[in-house]
């Protein structure tokens, strides 16, 4: 398979475990649906580095009651509790329609226990078109699983080796920011055999109705997204590539909104960048996106994108940790 990451011939193409992504730009699980609302009304979603769908447990989920989402200073709390059809649904009646379009499709997989993570990965591993998976270890929203697995080192160790022993499949492991220290979660997942990290999920939060003088949230808090997190993102990715160095390929999520907050990724240490909660008031911004690190890329006089992944770094002193 190999983590390197190779450039192909376009300035934002390249090849990363076997798989040929066109560009660097990934619209992130829960915020794109399953992509066929954006593909049938909006634009082809062939143009897309990747899609990564919505969490996929092995039954079907009804998800939190309402209220789920509020928007927030420069953000958005959200607790959708997984709500999904299954992955047996999802294999049978939305991968045979989103796999006609071009672009690498990734699963993100639950579970609310150890059994269940493994159920589902062998049904996704099995399942033609997908091309590889994204562990949900951090998940704010859920009594089991989720976040539970993804805050224990030792517990997602453990997962990720068991995931491991499961799949063929590239293994991302989507890190949770409620933790003390973000390395000690990333060691036990490259420990445990991820092929690359996804960071970062939401950050817990709460929003409080003063009229009511009660949680706006049914569930009481929700994951904080949104440009608000931004710098949180960034500080992570930063911090596990000054460990890891291009060895673990890492994956940016949070906050990214235009080409300038996935640059910000892509020098801390991102090798490719999600979209999330900015599709929910533009739909087009990772195209947007795609777009703007074209035109940067050529502004600056760069032959690839992957020459300014961890650029950051170059004449920093080494944070302490
Ligand atoms: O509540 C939710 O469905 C959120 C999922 C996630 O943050 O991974």
């Amino acid at each position: 398979m190999g983590n390197t990451v190779k450039p192909l011939k376009d300035t934002l193409s390249f090849e990363l475990f076997g798989i040929e992504f066109k560009n660097p730009v990934w619209t992130a699980s829960g915020c794109f649906s399953y992509g066929l609302e954006v593909a049938e009304n909006l634009y082809d979603i062939s143009q897309l580095g990747a899609v990564v769908v919505k969490g996929l447990s092995y039954k079907p989920r009804e998800g939190n009651p309402p209220q789920r989402i509020v928007e927030t200073p420069c953000g958005m709390l959200n607790s959708i509790g997984l709500q999904n059809p299954g992955v047996n649904y999802f294999v049978n009646n939305i991968l045979p329609e989103l796999k006609k379009y071009d672009t690498v499709i990734v699963a993100n997989v639950f579970g609310e226990d150890e059994e269940e993570y493994i159920k589902v990965t062998q049904v996704l591993d099995r399942a033609e078109g997908v091309h590889a998976l994204e562990l949900n270890v951090s998940c704010p929203n859920v009594k089991k699983g989720g976040i539970a697995f993804g805050s224990d080192p030792d517990t997602l160790y453990s997962l990720v080796k068991k995931i491991r022993e499961h799949t063929g499949k590239p293994v991302l492991v989507k890190l949770s920011p409620n933790v003390t220290d973000i390395l000690e979660t990333a060691a036990a997942s490259v420990e445990g055999g991820a092929d690359g990290l996804v960071l970062i999920n939401t950050l817990l939060g709460m929003a409080i109705d003063v009229e009511k003088e009660e949680p706006i949230i049914a569930m009481k808090t929700g994951g904080l997204s949104g440009p608000a997190i931004l710098p949180v993102a960034v500080r992570m990715i930063f911090q596990v590539y000054e460990k890891y160095g291009s060895s673990v390929p890492i994956i940016g999520v949070g906050g990214i909104t235009t080409a300038h907050d996935a640059l910000q990724h892509i020098l801390a240490g991102a090798v490719a960048v999600q979209i999330g909660t900015a599709n929910f008031y533009d739909p087009y911004s990772p195209l947007k996106v795609i777009k703007g690190l074209e035109e940067h890329i050529k502004k600056k006089g760069y032959s690839h994108y992957l020459e300014l992944v961890g650029k950051a770094h170059k004449l920093k002193i080494k944070m302490e940790g």
